[in-house]
This record gives C-alpha cells, sequence and structure tokens, in this order.
C-alpha cells in the first residue's frame, strides 16, 4: 500500500521526490482505466509508458507512438487513479528536435491529460531540454540506461553498463540530468553496480527496471507481471500471475457453451411479461 491518506489526496511529484532513500516507490504501467482501478491501491506512481505501443497495439517498438496516443491513454489512466502520481512518456519524435518542442508536446499533455508530470529518454544530451521544461512548470523524470526509443542506434534491447567506458557514460548521464532539474531518473537493464552507484551520486530517486534493488524503487511493465504479454520477457521481469492462460480458458468456455447452445441459459434471458398479450400468443 502506498503512504498517503487517500483523503490527503494524490501523491505528488515532491512527495515522490522526498522518498530519496526511504520507502522504495512502487510503480507500474498503466495504459487503461479499469487497471488503473486496480493498481491505484498498492502503487505511489503509475506510469503511461510508449510501452503501450507494443503491449497494447502490438507494434515491433515505440518508435510508432505518438502524442494523440498518449494523451487518450494518459486521459484514461487519470480517470482511473486517485491516488498514485501519474507520469505520461513523451513519444519519440516529440521532444528530440528542441527544448521548445519538448515544451509544447510536454504542456499539451499535461494539459489535456491532467498528469504530474512527463518522462523522456536521454541523459547529458537532454539535459538542457529537462531544465527548460522543470524551470517552466513541466517536472520532468529521465529515462537512462536502456532506451527503447533508441532501440535503432543500440542495435536492439541490451543490457548497459557493461564496460568501464560505458558506466562512466552513464554516472555522468545521471547526474547531468539530476543537476538538470529531472525529479527522478528510471534506469533501465542496468548492471547492478553501476544501478548502486548512480543511486549513490544523485540526490533524486532512481526507478530501476532491470537495474538491481539498490535503486530507490522499481517499475515493470503490469502486463509482463500478469502474463498478458508473451511476445518476449525480458529477464528482469517476474511474473506474478498467468492471466494470459485464464483469458483463453475462460473465453474457450465461452465458446463452447455458444456452440453447445448452453449460452445464454434461462437465468441470462429477459422473460415475457407475467400479464400481457404476449403471453396469449
Ligand atoms: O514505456 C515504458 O513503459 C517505460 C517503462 C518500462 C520504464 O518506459
Amino acid at each position: 500500500m502506498s503512504t498517503t491518506n487517500k483523503k490527503t489526496g494524490r501523491i505528488s511529484v515532491p512527495d515522490l521526490r522526498a522518498r530519496k532513500g526511504g520507502e522504495p516507490i512502487v510503480c507500474l504501467t498503466a495504459y487503461t482505466t479499469p487497471m488503473a482501478q486496480r493498481l491505484d491501491d498498492h502503487c505511489d506512481l503509475l506510469l503511461v509508458g510508449d510501452s503501450l505501443g507494443m503491449v497494447v497495439y502490438g507494434m515491433d517498438s515505440t518508435l510508432s507512438v505518438t502524442v494523440d496516443m498518449m494523451v487518450n491513454h494518459g486521459k484514461a489512466v487519470m480517470r482511473g487513479a486517485k491516488n498514485a502520481c501519474v507520469v505520461v512518456d513523451l513519444p519519440f519524435g516529440s521532444y528530440q528536435e528542441s527544448k521548445e518542442q519538448a515544451f509544447r508536446t510536454a504542456s499539451h499533455i499535461l494539459a489535456e491529460t491532467g498528469c504530474a508530470a512527463v518522462k523522456l529518454e536521454g541523459g547529458a544530451e537532454m539535459a538542457d531540454t529537462i531544465e527548460f521544461l522543470s524551470a517552466r512548470g513541466v517536472p520532468v523524470m529521465a529515462h537512462i540506461g536502456l532506451m527503447p526509443q533508441q532501440v535503432n542506434t543500440m542495435g536492439g534491447f541490451k543490457s548497459q553498463g557493461r564496460d568501464d567506458d560505458a558506466a562512466i557514460k552513464m554516472i555522468n548521464d545521471a547526474k547531468a540530468v539530476a543537476k538538470a532539474g529531472a525529479f527522478s531518473v528510471v534506469v533501465e537493464g542496468t548492471v547492478e553496480a553501476v544501478a548502486r552507484r548512480i543511486t549513490k551520486a544523485i540526490d533524486v530517486p532512481t526507478i530501476g527496471i532491470g537495474a538491481s534493488v539498490a535503486c530507490d524503487g522499481q517499475v515493470l511493465v503490469t502486463e509482463d507481471i500478469l502474463g498478458l504479454f508473451s511476445d518476449f520477457t525480458p529477464k528482469f521481469v517476474k511474473r506474478y500471475a498467468n492471466l494470459g492462460d485464464a483469458v483463453s480458458e475462460a473465453v474457450g468456455q465461452y465458446a463452447d457453451d455458444v456452440r453447445n447452445r448452453k449460452f445464454p441459459a434461462d437465468e441470462h434471458c429477459f422473460g415475457i411479461p407475467k400479464k400481457g398479450k404476449l403471453r396469449a400468443v
């Protein structure tokens, strides 16, 4: 359970920021209202991740996700979450061109959805943008390490920080985005020792995904932990349920019932009124 009393309202960006080094921050992705309702009581933070392109829309990567998709799913999650802080991803191509472009996209997403903050991918090269947004009322969560929007330059979804140069670059990236004003940093697919160094080196919470227990919080894709997405399962995912199989079984039973005329049964049908002309026909 999150620590914020429901009566005091939603967990805020400063609340999360203040959790550095304290109780671990619980985060999951959410894309829809019903899922957000289910997650809200248990999570401090709900991330409307652009992973929805792959998980919900069946895309091969996150690169084709649009701002409109993020706005629509952001609104849906805000309708379902009453307690958790909601952060929405800036999709590929909507912020990298300039800090002004980033501000236009981020302010549009904040205004349309009512979410608390946006997340963007990138290290030191995004520091100016993060500073620009933060100074203008847009809280920013940074995302370093394995960055799915850079799948083409990274040559696949590969773990990061594996040699000294890469590790030093990542630590410098983390310092740069934190100094620029990011209130939190997602560290994805990163060697444990590097994630630990990063967490020690910056004064804002790190949220790990495949980056070890050293981080100040954890995030996973909800469909991964529930067994609802099985195109591929990264090593860092722990599966807590197998709802995909449960869905197949339930739907199979429904199909059998329909084919065997067992559904609908009497209790699912509207009866004829006790009195009236129809009875006599
Ligand atoms: O898009 C996403 O869901 C993410 C998380 C997995 C960190 O960026």
